[in-house]
């Protein structure tokens, strides 16, 4: 059943997806009020037969139109429950369709990107919302209300639509047009707040450090005495894998290191003596650069060394697993917003921008049984969850990393001898960003060799060598980023450090596209 799709058993807000790109941006939201949520489709919600545990119910928004013949539809049963609702962008229109309400496609005064809407009628949703009458939220919809429903009132507008967000006259029910989750809109999180703490009236139930002993305690139980093995890279996910299962199982746990020889500098043997010195876990280590290396000999198409690369990874990692006698268990770091991803939600048609290659997923054909500690949270949990682990910061605060490495990050042929030139360049990069304090205002940053040779003049000599563009970007999730604002002392100090210490580069650039439309990797 549903509710036991995690093992959390508490009071909660659900979201009912209708393929927004945003609706996880909801639930983050909601946890970051201490407030248990989960994200569920509309399938999902069919199946769930008890209603005492769910305190509020969020619509989200979603691409399909009430204005088209078919589109996903929701049973009137949800609002005889007597269960707070709010409707985002679809979710509105939703509702207002269903209580009678007209919705109409604008040509004209369509609403994409940052509107300002206007305070009509004092409402619970709305307080401490709007500043003199005013706010500037976030938009990005062609159909709108154009006639309120029956027993609704209206409760803010904007120049190009008359009903921004409704509220019902006797009921808990109430939609917005506009997106309080996402950042861009001013004191969004003030009206989910609004919905989740004082409509909806739910109790503060989710605490990371104490969801650690509910999980520590349920490893326990469901391991036993079995052996368990996990693949530990020495990013976030994997690294609090690992220590949330040796605090169950202790040496139970074998961990699997494999050198692809295409992470940062030292990172490799610093992951190694972390975890088996300081922190006394149970770890192998495969060295499999040369196969790595010579696999990626004279590939240049991206795609290719994408599925090289997490094509041997997996190879080398179930060869090793099949080598420990007697395990049951394989653990992976699955996340929730992987959980939420993975699912078909309404009418979500995401094109396929990159293979994305992470350990998880993959080795469905050995024949263990999964085991996924993190599935139920959001990466800003499990950092937390790392920190009440004791887990050393360099882990807790490092950038994401991708899967396939440094390979993604040198256009063009991969060989040795570049790997080296990026691991130093991208060394002095991110040993400066932390030296000036930088590292932690920025979500991502790296280095990355350009497959173009441009001359220089080194001394009284001429330089022909290659490229390093630097990338850093702020985000929030990775979904959308935005170049960070360096001052032009720091990009000239750090330009001129890399080409002072790495001989094979003699020219730096900095990347300053933001995502859309770039992405944050090149390949
Ligand atoms: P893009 O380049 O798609 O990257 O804007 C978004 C985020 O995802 C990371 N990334 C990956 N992570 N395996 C991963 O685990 C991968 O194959 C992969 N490719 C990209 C990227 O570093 C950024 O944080």
């Amino acid at each position: 059943m549903f509710l036991d799709k995690f093992s959390v058993q508490k009071d909660k807000i659900l979201i009912i997806d209708f393929g927004s790109q945003v609706t996880k941006l909801i639930a983050r939201r909601i946890r970051e009020l201490s407030v248990y949520c989960e994200v569920i489709t509309l399938k999902e919600l069919t199946n769930i037969k008890k209603f005492e545990k769910i305190k509020g119910i969020i619509f989200s928004g979603g691409p399909s139109s009430v204005t088209d013949k078919s589109y996903p539809k929701i049973s009137s049963e949800i609002f005889k429950k007597n269960i707070p609702i709010l409707g985002i962008c679809y979710g509105l229109q939703l509702i207002a369709k269903m209580y009678g309400g007209k919705i109409k496609k604008q040509n004209i005064k369509r609403e994409f990107g940052k509107v300002t809407i206007f305070s009509k009628t004092k409402s619970i949703l709305t307080k401490g919302f709007f500043k003199r009458n005013e706010s500037n939220v976030w938009m990005s919809h062609q159909d709108a209300v154009v006639k309120l429903p029956k027993h609704f009132i209206n409760i803010s507008y904007s120049v190009n639509s008359k009903f921004t967000a409704i509220q019902h006259k006797t009921k808990n029910i109430y939609g917005i047009q506009f997106h309080p989750e996402v950042t861009h809109t001013e004191r969004g999180s003030k009206l989910i707040k609004n919905f989740v703490i004082n409509i909806c009236k739910i109790k503060k139930n989710w605490f990371v450090g104490l969801e650690k002993k509910r999980i520590i305690k349920n490893l326990k139980n469901s391991i036993g005495k079995e052996k368990v093995i996990c693949a530990l890279s020495g990013g976030v996910d994997s690294s609090v894998v690992a220590m949330l299962i040796n605090k169950a199982i202790k040496k139970n746990l074998i961990c699997i290191m494999v050198d692809t020889g295409l992470l940062r500098k030292n990172e490799f043997k610093d992951t190694f003596k972390m975890f088996k010195k300081k922190y006394k876990l149970n770890v192998k280590l495969i060295n499999s650069k040369k196969i790595f290396y010579n696999r990626l000999n004279n590939i240049i198409d991206p795609e290719k060394k994408r599925k090289i690369i997490g094509n041997l990874f997996i190879k080398i990692f179930e060869k090793e697993a099949l080598k420990i006698k007697n395990v049951k268990f394989l653990a992976q770091g699955t996340l929730y917003p992987d959980i939420i991803e993975s699912r078909s939600s309404t009418g979500s048609k995401t094109s396929k921008i990159k293979s994305h290659h992470n350990v998880g997923g993959l080795p469905k054909k050995m024949k263990f049984k999964l085991i996924e500690p993190l599935k139920e949270f959001f990466k800003d949990e499990v950092r937390n969850l790392g920190k009440s682990l004791g887990l050393s910061n360099i882990i807790i605060k490092k950038h994401p990393f991708p899967g396939p490495g440094l390979a993604i990050r040198i256009l063009g042929k991969v060989t040795e001898e570049k790997i080296k030139i990026l691991q130093e360049a991208d060394d002095i990069f991110i040993q400066s960003l932390i030296e000036n304090k930088l590292y932690d205002k920025i979500w991502q940053a790296y280095a990355a060799l350009l497959p173009i040779k441009t001359v220089g003049v080194m001394g009284d000599s001429r330089t022909f060598e290659y490229t390093c563009l630097l990338r850093a970007v702020t985000s929030e999730d990775g979904m959308t980023a935005a170049k960070y604002n360096f001052s032009n002392d720091f990009l000239t100090y750090i330009s001129n450090k890399i080409i002072n210490r790495v001989s094979g580069i003699n020219r730096v650039v900095y990347d300053i596209t933001s995502k859309p439309p770039s992405t944050i990797e090149l390949e």
